[in-house]
């Protein structure tokens, strides 16, 4: 009885619920491998679901990778670079280490304040004969500002590949945000609106790349004889069937997301000290995280106790990006190299809030009072 009241008190509520569909329809998406036991190496489920990706995302092509970094590192391989990779240190460290990982140099450009991507002028003026290509990156659902990075990429001819991990479905002017720059990532990790589980996918209009791709992912296998340096990176069709089924339900997930999100905002538009997440104009964002900025002299407390006082309510937020990556030792031993007092100032102060399509508006009024309880 005592142990009830206990944990009726107790509102857990993670940061992340991945969505999954009704377990009959995954036992059912993959009934017929059962039987064939075609379980890898690209067979049906692969192929649907890169024909459906493509026209979900509006974009020429879709190749399937193991997962979102694996697809990055790929993407990085194909143009065969030397030098540096300027990019944003706002992000998840997977970035860099893709850079890394290729035998490249990253080089931190400071962000905007409106949205948190890469700030175009400083990305310009980062540019040097050393530099071979740019890794903007697409976070919380924002988008970067894709047409004035056309522009620097066609003056200084260096490609661009976005880390478009966080981006599932968004678009621009109507326009598949996968069909901007050279080549997009994708992760559709368990935490992402669209998840396989694990894995990822790379967008991009050149045709000839997927070819490559469908190599690379395969031990570099042209054939039987013949090799390029790839490795196993391929998605398995039990994994690409979870797609197919989460795909069937993305709309209604999104919109349970934006319900979410509206409720946050009117929740707590009106409180000083709090920075909310701006809409972007054009953009049809995926609600995919809810950001706050906790400004400590007008709210009258840091990010850090916050995250903590809900902690002790069961809460689980994310200081999502904190530290910079360029602050981590194994990128840069010498963080003193970056001017980007943005980004610095808001890893400070970022705090992204529990979203998913199973949050009820109800956890999302619970998470909003233990915020406001010390006001
Ligand atoms: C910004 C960013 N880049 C890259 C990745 C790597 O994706 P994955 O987990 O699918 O390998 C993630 C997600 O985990 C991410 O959030």
């Amino acid at each position: 009885m005592v142990e009830k009241r206990l944990f009726d008190k107790m509102k857990n509520i993670p940061f992340i619920k991945p969505s999954v569909p009704p377990i009959d329809e995954y036992f059912n998406e993959i009934s017929d491998i059962w039987h064939t036991t075609m379980f890898t190496n690209i067979h049906s489920k692969h192929e649907k679901l890169e024909d459906a990706l493509k026209k979900h995302l509006a974009v020429n092509n879709v190749s399937l990778f193991v997962n979102g970094h694996m697809a990055l590192e790929a993407a990085l391989s194909y143009f065969q670079l030397k030098g540096e990779v300027i990019t944003s240190p706002f992000t998840f460290s997977s970035t860099c280490l893709a850079i890394m990982r290729n035998g490249l140099t990253p080089v931190f450009c400071d962000i905007n304040e409106k949205n948190y991507t890469v700030n175009v002028d400083s990305l310009e003026r980062l540019i040097n004969e050393k530099t071979c290509a740019v890794l903007p990156v697409h976070i919380y659902g924002n988008v970067c500002d894709v047409y004035a990075i056309e522009k620097i990429s066609e003056k200084y001819e260096v490609p661009v590949i976005y880390d478009a991990a966080h981006a599932f479905g968004v678009k621009v002017n109507e326009r598949g945000i996968g069909s901007f720059g050279n080549i997009s990532m994708f992760s559709f990790h368990s935490t992402k609106v669209f998840n396989t589980v694990e894995g990822g996918a790379l967008t991009y209009a050149d045709d000839k790349m997927y070819e490559h791709f469908a190599h690379f992912r395969n031990f570099g296998q042209k054939n039987r004889e013949t090799v390029i340096v790839g490795a196993n990176m391929k998605m398995s069709e039990l994994h690409a069937a979870m797609g197919l089924c989460n795909l069937r339900h993305i709309n209604s997930c999104i919109e349970k997301r934006k319900n979410c999100v509206n409720r946050y905002n009117e929740r707590l538009i009106d409180i000083k000290g709090l920075h909310l997440n701006q809409p972007q104009n054009g953009v049809v964002s995926n609600y995919t995280h809810y950001p706050i900025r906790i400004n400590e002299k007008e709210f009258g407390e840091t990010r850090d106790s916050v995250f903590e006082r809900l902690s002790r309510h069961d809460i689980t937020t994310q200081k999502y990006y904190y530290p910079l990556v360029s602050n981590m030792a194994i990128f840069d031993k010498n963080p003193s190299n970056y001017d980007t007092p943005v980004a610095d100032e808001i890893a400070k102060q970022i705090l992204v809030l529990p979203l998913y399509s199973e949050l009820t508006i109800e956890d999302v009024d619970y998470v909003c009072k233990i915020i406001l309880e010390h006001q």
